[in-house]
């Protein structure tokens, strides 16, 4: 089973004036398919807490995949690639363009999200953009590629069979 952790960058979601809806759907989602939610927290859109939280949960809590939501417009508030980048030693660019190539399909707003993906040791991080709708529409697309990624990542699996 593996492990999630869930990062929603919000300023209004960490001084509690909106309520984080996408942290629990990502949740709810993740669990549907068999994952361990290990922790899910809200912080706000500053590069160092988001780094620091993505820094524990890989380091620290061992978790396999952290998924963030939030922070990944056009703000000059939002700065959750650039915290993501700076704790990956290792991009995964493919994941973050399969979300806004499906993504596109749906709204030509898809664009104006800088969401990346990447690794960090045995932990693999994917930003997913801030609204519920958002985040329903990427993990539907992605979970299932992301877990034979994971599978490999974690040297549950060694071969690609092609699907
Ligand atoms: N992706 C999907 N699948 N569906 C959406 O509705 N909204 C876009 C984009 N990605 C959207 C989407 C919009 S309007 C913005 S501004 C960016 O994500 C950034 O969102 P964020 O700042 O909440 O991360």
């Amino acid at each position: 089973m593996f492990k999630v952790g869930i990062i929603t960058s919000s300023d209004k979601g960490y001084r509690g004036e909106r309520e984080d809806k996408s942290g629990p759907l990502i949740a709810e989602l993740v669990e549907a398919k068999g994952y361990a939610v290990e922790r899910r927290v809200i912080v706000p859109d500053e590069e160092d807490m988001i780094f620091k939280e993505i820094i524990y949960m890989a380091d620290e809590l061992k978790v396999d995949l952290i998924l963030t939501t939030g922070g990944t417009g056009f703000s000059s508030r939002d700065v959750t690639p650039e915290a993501t980048i700076k704790a990956c030693d290792r991009m995964a660019n493919g994941i973050a363009e399969a979300i806004r190539y499906y993504s596109l399909s749906i709204t030509p707003r898809a664009m104006l999200s800088r969401a990346v993906s990447g690794i960090r040791n045995k932990t693999l991080i994917i930003n997913l953009p801030g609204s519920p709708k958002a985040v329903k529409e990427a993990l539907d697309y992605i979970l299932d590629s992301v877990q034979h990624g994971l599978e490999i990542l974690t040297d549950k699996a060694h071969d690609c069979a092609r699907k």
